[in-house]
């Protein structure tokens, strides 16, 4: 299923198992995946079974994982949305880019075209995140896109052996409608194709 959202330098589409060796590029660096409970990737099996995964994951409406790829650069990194509740019309987003697109606005745009997806496609009604409270560049970023901090989940995350607090954020629809993300990209969105129904919270 062909699925796109497109913005002025860069897109995000539906990943492919052929996406899998530029995955292991972006994310072979320990620094991108330090606060993650996977990686660095060291071997192409890695990144393809992550690729392979999705589709089932799509298909049950658990998350769908989203290609960051730049128009003239290629893949940047993944961003998506999961811990889906149509019921209460509320997800989470997640993210991480290879660190040549850190601080070049591809976090920004990305982050305006998902905030797109959730609310004008998907019909969300609350768009989260998490981020750890030690990964000041996370929160900062979260922050900048115009996600409110709401406080301190303690014990949330199991990280190896490890329980550990993050730091929740949310941003609500009516929020969404009048910030200054969602006016900075005003028109400059478009989009591709439907995204996969699982997702998307009846009218
Ligand atoms: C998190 C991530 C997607 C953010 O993208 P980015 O392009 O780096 O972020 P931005 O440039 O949009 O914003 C970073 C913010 O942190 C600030 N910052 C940068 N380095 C920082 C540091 N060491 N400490 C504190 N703040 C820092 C920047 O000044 C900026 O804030 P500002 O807009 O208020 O100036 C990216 O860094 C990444 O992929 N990191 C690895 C994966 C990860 O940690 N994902 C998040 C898991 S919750």
């Amino acid at each position: 299923m062909s699925f796109e959202l497109r913005g002025p330098t860069l897109s995000l589409r539906i990943p492919t198992e052929d996406d899998a060796e530029a995955l292991l590029g972006l994310a072979s660096d320990p620094e991108v995946t330090r606060w993650f409970s996977w990686g660095p990737y060291t071997d192409v099996a890695q990144p393809r079974r992550f690729l392979v995964g999705l589709e089932d994951e799509r298909l049950r409406g658990e998350k769908l994982d989203l290609l960051a790829v730049h128009h003239e650069r290629g893949p940047a990194g993944i961003t998506g949305l999961y811990e889906f509740s149509v019921r209460d019309r509320r997800c989470v987003c997640g993210t991480w880019f290879g660190r040549e697109f850190w601080g070049t606005g591809a976090n920004r745009e990305s982050k305006a075209l998902l905030q797109h997806l959730a609310f004008a496609e998907l019909g969300m009604h609350r768009f989260g995140s998490y981020s750890n409270p030690l990964n000041e560049r996370s929160t900062r970023a979260l922050i900048g896109v115009g996600l409110r901090h709401e406080g301190v989940l303690r014990g949330y995350h199991r990280h190896g052996d490890h329980h550990l607090d993050v730091n929740i954020f949310g941003l609500l629809r009516a929020e969404w409608e009048s910030s200054a993300l969602r006016a900075e990209f005003a028109g400059a969105i478009s989009v591709v194709g439907s995204p996969p129904p699982t997702f998307v919270a009846d009218p």
